[in-house]
């Protein structure tokens, strides 16, 4: 049984529409008018325990909604969430003690408090068992490289130190399953790829079903095996990260570099050309239309080639050509 069952799920905001002036005050006061905006329309999904699914689309997409959908923080307009067989906004607090959740830069911590003290709140409030709790934050301690973080003020923390403990303190309770909403942003690529890290072990290790949306694709790339895309509230593709990579990304990128060029290389057969120059040339070509070798073939009629630099495509280049609508999902 999923773990998560999401149907015909839809959320629409109403919003006021406001008028300026004073005059406007009072019409809004007296007979506002409204503005619908439906984030979310008509999503459907399951997903399994222990699954990494990265939920992925652009700015507005409706990603932040249906995540605060799924733990509770809103009721949805129609349509049906179960997550561990609980409807989450009907029954908050026993959904709070399955699931933990970040949302970008807003803390759960205690700002004046040393980080030690917010886990041993933590663990009072969820009545996490000593021994568990020891476990957790010995286990966490070393993956994420608290030690010198445990006794410090949140509110002295940089904010990579400060997300490492927000994701440590996430997964105190053992939560069956974790919402990360933009757990990376403004981070440096060392915190991500501490964090990508704990995410990828404790999900090995315990079974924790992780959501994830993140603006930066390499999150996506390192630690999740099944995509969600979604566009304007809509679901354009759902399942294997591979899978998507192999319809859509069969493209291949390939730079040639060059010297003793005799004419400039307009044309080749069954690839595109990016960039020339007498030092490198950058083609485009699909697998299945020719192969780097004819490539080279063809190129080596024009000049010598000294060296190649091979790029498949990459998630963020796939998606990228989906949203200018190359592709149609
Ligand atoms: N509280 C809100 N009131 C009105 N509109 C909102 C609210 N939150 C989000 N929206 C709108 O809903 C759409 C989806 O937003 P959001 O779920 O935050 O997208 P994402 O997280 O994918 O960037 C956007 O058009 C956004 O402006
Ligand atoms: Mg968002």
């Amino acid at each position: 049984m999923p773990i998560i069952e999401v149907k015909d799920l839809v959320k629409t905001y109403k919003i006021i529409e406001k008028e300026d002036g004073i005059k406007g005050y009072f019409k809004n006061l007296i007979k506002p008018k409204y503005n619908y905006v439906t984030a979310v329309n008509g999503i459907n999904f399951n997903i399994e325990e222990g699954e990494l699914v990265g939920y992925i689309g652009e700015n507005g997409a409706g990603k932040s909604t249906t995540i605060k959908m799924l733990t509770g923080l809103l009721t949805p307009t129609s349509g049906k969430i179960l997550a561990n067989g609980i409807v989450p906004n009907e029954k908050r607090i026993e959904n709070n003690k399955n699931i933990g959740a970040v949302f970008g830069q807003k803390t759960q911590l205690w700002w004046d408090l040393p980080v030690i003290e917010s886990f041993r709140l933590i663990k009072k409030m969820y009545k996490i068992p000593e021994n568990e709790y020891r476990k957790n934050l010995k286990r966490f301690t070393d993956i994420l490289d608290l030690g010198d973080l445990l006794e410090k003020q949140v509110k002295n923390l940089s904010l990579g130190q400060k997300m490492r403990c927000e994701i440590a303190a996430t997964f105190l309770h053992s939560p069956k399953i974790v919402y990360l909403d933009e757990p990376t942003i403004g981070l440096d690529v060392f915190v991500k790829e501490n964090i990508r890290k704990f995410i990828k072990d404790i999900n090995k290790e315990k079974k924790t079903t992780v959501i994830l949306t993140t603006h930066d694709l390499n999150d996506i790339e390192d630690v999740c095996d099944r995509i969600i895309l979604l566009d304007k509230g809509q679901i354009i593709y759902d399942g294997e990260k591979q899978k998507f990579k192999d319809t859509y990304g069969k493209y291949v990128i390939a730079e040639f570099i060059i010297n003793s060029k005799k004419k400039n290389i307009s044309n080749l057969d069954n690839a595109i050309i990016l960039e020339e120059n007498e030092k490198s040339l950058k083609v485009k070509f699909m697998h299945d239309e020719t192969t780097i070798i004819k490539l080279m073939n063809e190129i080596s009629t024009y000049c010598i080639i000294d060296d190649i630099h091979i790029k498949e495509a990459e998630l963020e280049d796939i998606l990228k050509e989906i949203y200018k609508g190359v592709h149609k999902c």
